[in-house]
């Protein structure tokens, strides 16, 4: 069985090395469940040479500009492009990609009158080619899985990494395996999974128990890993910030916001940010937040009740299914970039998560519940004044609005808190409903329905 070394048919041996997060140990192989072997906890790479020669800021930027011209699929990968920052390949046509990246940085204006903070951007990563940020980290991930010479690749999954797994193993020509906890994830997102021709097992448990499975299948069977514990997957995932960054012409925002699941990418951007600050690209790092909801609250109970310095876990609810994570495996790295850059982690109601949805629904872009808990995580720390109205925020957009239609069908239905505890506090929302109106096919009725919807709601906003 192939185990994965730096030392991998095409891999050069020196330009990266997998260092242990807690012990600090130093390795050229990551074995096989991406763990320390002297202390057991998670490994990240690092780039020794950067020590004696750093790359210089300013080349970096104008290489990564004039590539935006390239015509090349390397180039024209919004991933790979930097890869300067990333685990290098020996030729470009080793990579698996489907032109990840290249994703828009928007303004809010419609939010930010909400929230009264004019500086306010959306980046929406919802617009990878599956329609999640996880296409970052896959292409870099699924890239050195067959650079090792696997045939299989596996992933536990709340859905997303499940349905970018399957797309990049099937443009790599490898097979995947997907663990998702039975009847807790969108259809898209499966259908995504089945369509890509993963084997798709919906296991009777939550996504805790679908990654404790799959931590004891990688030692028993030739299969790699994709979860976001690969720290191939977030070099991949650093991305988001470089170019974030770049579209704001390397003025950093003061606050970039980010939702926590299984904290994996909040770990990645803060990565980027201070690697970032290493290398001279930026000189000032933005206020890194996570914002969790409150059903499914691992990190924030961590930072609240055990300071940081060991792991809380809980046994998650929430209808933003995509983090509905208990025992989140990259907490102590989410830890060390929140501390690092001076950030906060909030956590926010279900009728929270929901309201904010529909406001950025409103903007044109729309996302999927758990990417909107950044937009009601900012309205918290803005109460709180650890958000100021005059400084600049970016929020990270994680998923496409069509990744979960049903909670957003039953949203506009007005079903979506019918039967549970949130049932009465939902009524305050009724405002955001715009439900499906069934007509007879009469132009009379659509005339009808349009002088009715402009007396009720004549605003354009804009
Ligand atoms: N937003 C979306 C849309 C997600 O799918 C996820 C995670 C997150 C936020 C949280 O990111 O785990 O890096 O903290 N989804 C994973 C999955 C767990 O299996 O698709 P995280």
């Amino acid at each position: 069985m192939s185990s994965l070394s730096t030392s991998a048919p095409g891999v050069r041996q020196t330009n990266f090395q997998f260092r242990c997060i807690a012990c600090g140990s130093v390795t050229d192989d990551a074995s096989q469940n991406f763990r320390c072997a002297d202390c057991g906890d998670l490994l990240e790479v690092t780039y020794p040479l950067w020590k004696e020669a750093k790359p210089l800021a300013a080349d970096l930027k104008s290489t990564w500009r004039q590539r935006r011209l390239s015509r090349s699929a390397i180039d024209m990968s919004g991933v790979w492009r930097f890869r300067e920052l990333l685990p290098v390949l020996e030729s470009p046509e080793q990579a698996i990609t489907l032109r990840e990246g290249n994703t828009p940085l928007y303004e809010l204006p419609r939010c930010a009158r909400i929230t009264r903070v004019p500086r306010l951007f959306g980046k929406h990563q919802g617009l990878n080619p599956t329609g999640s940020f996880k296409d970052t980290g896959m292409t870099v991930a699924a890239t050195f899985a067959r650079l090792a010479g696997f045939r299989w690749v596996a992933c536990a999954s709340t859905g997303n990494t499940s349905a970018s797994m399957a797309a990049y193993a099937a443009r790599g020509g490898l097979r995947s395996l997907v663990l998702v906890p039975e009847g807790k994830i969108s259809w898209s997102k499966l259908s995504q999974a089945l369509d890509y021709g993963a084997v798709t097992c919906q296991l009777r448990t939550d996504f805790d128990g679908c990654l404790r499975l799959l931590q004891e299948l990688v030692l028993r069977a030739p299969v790699y890993q994709l979860n976001s514990i690969n720290p191939f997957r977030l070099e991949g995932q650093k991305t988001l910030a470089l170019e974030l960054l770049e579209q704001l012409d390397w003025q950093p925002p003061d606050h970039i916001i980010v939702p926590g699941g299984n904290l994996g990418n909040s770990s990645a951007i803060g990565k980027a940010l201070l690697e970032m600050r290493e290398l001279g690209l930026i000189s000032s790092l933005p206020k890194l937040s996570v914002i969790q909801a409150e059903g499914a609250n691992a990190l924030v109970r961590t930072l609240r009740e055990a300071a940081g310095k060991s792991l809380v876990t809980v046994q998650a609810e929430t209808r933003a299914t995509a983090i509905r994570i208990g025992n989140p495996a990259s907490w102590k790295k989410a830890v060390h970039v929140i501390e690092a850059t001076g950030g906060a982690c909030e956590q926010v109601t279900e009728i929270e998560i929901a309201q904010a949805k529909a406001e950025i629904g409103a903007e044109g872009i729309g996302c999927e519940p758990a990417s909107a808990v950044t937009l009601a995580g900012l309205k918290k720390l803005l109460q709180q004044r650890f958000v100021k109205p005059e400084e600049s925020v970016v929020l990270v957009l994680t998923g496409n609005l069509l990744k979960d239609p049903d909670f957003t069908m039953e949203f506009h239905r007005g079903d979506l808190f019918k039967g549970s505890n949130n049932e009465n506090a939902g009524a305050a929302l009724n405002n955001l409903h715009r439900p499906p109106i069934v007509l007879d096919a009469t132009l009379d009725a659509v005339i009808q329905t349009l002088d009715q919807a402009e007396k009720s709601s004549p605003e354009t906003e804009r």
